[in-house]
């Protein structure tokens, strides 16, 4: 395999577009979209963790919530939970657990609610990116961002940031999913669906760092945006926030 069939390079993330304060409701919120791939983060919290007995008196609880629209995808997909959105769910709390200042707030719950509102692959990877831009969004103290990016071999090649179609190659594609750190480049989200080789893995995670610092930059440059123009210890009420957006990538 040789072309993509949307003619990217195999380094070449899709075109993407990055938004903050999409919900003014919530104390925090952020739009990802990747391609055809659309993710929107809510964060409501810290707020006191009900029932009592679930608290923590030593850290907060960070609450991952991620669910696929009906209408996300060509064939109706069924609403409600389902064993593959309680696994993103969990992956994407561990994605982000670890950058989340969480002893700050004792006895509380962040909730961040992940919305996929159009699916073209790579969904919980557009969650776990848009989620750390929300939870950045709300003020809420966290030691390095978050990015999240799939990798992965169509044929003999590896290549990033897969679509739907080539996830579906006929000669058979592996699939994935990395999440990275923005400071001490951690890996926090490694999944692998398919087979690869230690040398194609290894490959694999040098594109992925590669697609995480482009996406990066994009989180950086929207965040950095909302605060200039309205800096955080001044932040009288989160509906005062206002929409803002980058977009990056050459299609
Ligand atoms: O989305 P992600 O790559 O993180 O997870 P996946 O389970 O590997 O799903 C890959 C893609 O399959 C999704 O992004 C959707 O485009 C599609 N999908 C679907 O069409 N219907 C579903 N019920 C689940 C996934």
């Amino acid at each position: 395999m040789t072309n993509r069939p949307d003619g990217r390079k195999a380094d070449e993330l899709r075109k993407m577009h990055a938004k903050v304060g999409v919900i003014k409701r919530a104390d925090g919120s952020a739009l990802f979209q990747i391609g055809d791939t659309i993710a929107i983060a809510a964060v409501y919290g810290p707020r006191e963790l009900h029932p009592r007995f679930l608290q923590n008196p030593e850290k907060a609880v960070l609450r991952c919530h991620y669910d696929m629209a009906s209408f996300s995808v060509t064939e109706r997909k069924k609403p409600g939970p389902s064993r593959r959105s309680v696994e993103i769910s969990l992956v994407t709390q561990k994605a982000l657990g670890s950058v989340v200042d969480l002893k700050l707030f004792p006895n509380t719950v962040i909730d961040v609610f992940i919305q996929i509102i159009q699916a073209n692959a790579g969904t919980r990877c557009a969650g776990i990116t848009a989620a750390a831009m929300a939870l950045a969004h709300a003020g809420v103290s966290m030691k390095e961002m978050v990015a999240a990016i799939s990798v992965g071999k169509i044929g003999d090649k590896v290549v990033l940031d897969l679509t739907k179609e080539e996830e579906d190659f006929e000669s058979g594609a592996s699939d994935i999913p990395v999440a990275i750190t923005s400071y001490d480049k951690s890996v926090t989200l490694l999944q692998l669906d398919g087979e690869v080789t230690r040398k194609e893995l290894s490959e694999a995670l040098k594109l992925a760092l590669k697609g995480c610092n482009e996406i990066f930059k994009i989180q950086e440059k929207v965040l950095k945006e909302v605060y200039t123009q309205q800096p955080f210890l001044e932040k009288s009420g989160v509906s005062q926030k206002q929409p803002l957006a980058a977009s990056g990538g050459k299609k």
